[in-house]
């Protein structure tokens, strides 16, 4: 007799994350390795994040504070909102999943983009749920589209604003008139992980306003980007009271450790960090916007910490001549790469074993 999986795993393939640089270093026998396939904060985290570590340093003995008060006190003061509407998980990726988990019945129809964040579909599979795909219209999220596929069977809509990762967003007015059409009983999720980069001025000021009028919206952020803390998995959501309490009924005891509660926290209180990373990303970008353009490929315009460029050749060669050189970047589909934006050093770096690669 053999043991037997649930039929929708069997089906479901596991996610394939930017390759480590470590896992790099040791196929090639590198030293130097650079890694722009993550969209990790090539800064790394605040000083402040790094004090507050060492003082809990010695205190891994203990469970973490399973409600993380303190952190949602904290995030409940920046948008002004109760704590009992804010949810800390260890990463967004936690909290795409446990959405799922929490609404998600066999059968139901949940609506995503195509090409857009890979676990919405992922957990959609899990669950039983069916996908249903609207392609992206121009690299960017169609939200006339979004609305005809709404049915009754229509039980979530997977919004991601700036997307990954085509960078490119929807703006304040569009999201307005998107939700005011959405049926009451259809779930919204608004994952804004790269919102802090976002350089436009029509995009949605503050998503956090919004619950006022749309008690079916979940707004999903995380500290993986532009706060930097992307190996301490720690993100939130922010929703109705009745959404939080019943996504806390399913979440895993202690899922935020104490060394991501404590440097979130930290995180949070240094705005100047973040000024000065978002100003190296603008840099960043407008550098590999011009060399680009100069190489004459095409690329949609990005408000977030990657770009999502055709490099006319195929791109899973592109990535592992690059590997051999000791520069990780993400094949996304055919001779189309994502790169994250580096330190103005890495962009450089990036750009001269690009036109090597590209030459040979
Ligand atoms: C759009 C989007 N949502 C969620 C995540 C998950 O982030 P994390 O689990 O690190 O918070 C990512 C990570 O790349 C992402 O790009």
């Amino acid at each position: 007799m053999s043991i037997s999986f649930r039929k929708e795993i069997k089906d479901l393939v596991a996610y394939k994350p930017g390759k480590p640089i470590e896992d790099v270093k040791r196929e090639y026998g590198l030293t130097d390795v650079i890694k722009l396939a993550s969209n990790e904060n090539p800064l790394g985290a605040s000083p402040k994040v790094k004090e507050a570590l060492k003082k809990v340093m010695d205190e891994f003995a203990l469970y973490p504070d399973g409600n993380c008060t303190e952190l949602k006190n904290a995030i409940s003061k920046k948008f002004n909102v109760q704590p009992t509407q804010v949810l800390p998980s260890a990463g967004s990726d936690e909290m795409v999943d446990m959405i799922a988990k929490t609404f998600v019945n066999h059968g139901d129809e949940i609506i995503m983009a195509d090409i857009t964040f890979p676990r919405y579909i992922a957990t959609t599979k899990m669950m039983g749920g069916i996908p249903v795909i609207v392609p992206l219209k121009n690299w960017t999220y169609d939200l006339d589209g979004i609305l005809e596929k709404i049915t009754p069977k229509t039980k979530i809509i997977w919004l991601c604003n700036p997307n990954n990762p085509t960078g490119t967003m929807v703006t304040e007015n569009e999201i307005l008139n998107f939700l005011k059409k959405v049926p009451s009983n259809v779930i919204v999720i608004y994952d804004e992980a790269y919102n802090e980069y976002v350089t436009r001025d029509d995009y949605p000021k503050n998503s956090v306003n919004l619950l006022k009028d749309y008690s079916n919206l979940i707004i999903l952020k995380t500290f993986s980007k532009m706060y930097g803390l992307a190996s301490l998995r720690v993100g939130y959501t922010i929703s109705s009271e009745e959404i939080i309490a019943n996504i806390n009924k399913i979440r895993c005891p202690f899922d935020v450790n104490r060394f991501a509660q404590a440097a979130a926290l930290a995180a949070l209180q240094d705005e100047d960090f973040v000024k000065k990373c978002y100003e190296l990303n603008k840099q960043g970008k407008e550098y590999l916007y011009s060399e680009f353009d100069k190489m004459g490929f095409e690329y949609p315009k990005s408000e977030t910490n990657h770009i999502f460029v055709n490099v006319e050749q195929d791109a899973q060669q592109v990535f592992l001549e690059l590997q051999k050189r000791g520069m990780i970047i993400r094949p996304m589909m055919g001779t189309w790469i994502r790169v994250s934006i580096g330190t103005m050093e890495q962009n450089k770096l990036f750009i001269e074993k690009l036109k090597e690669v590209l030459k040979k």
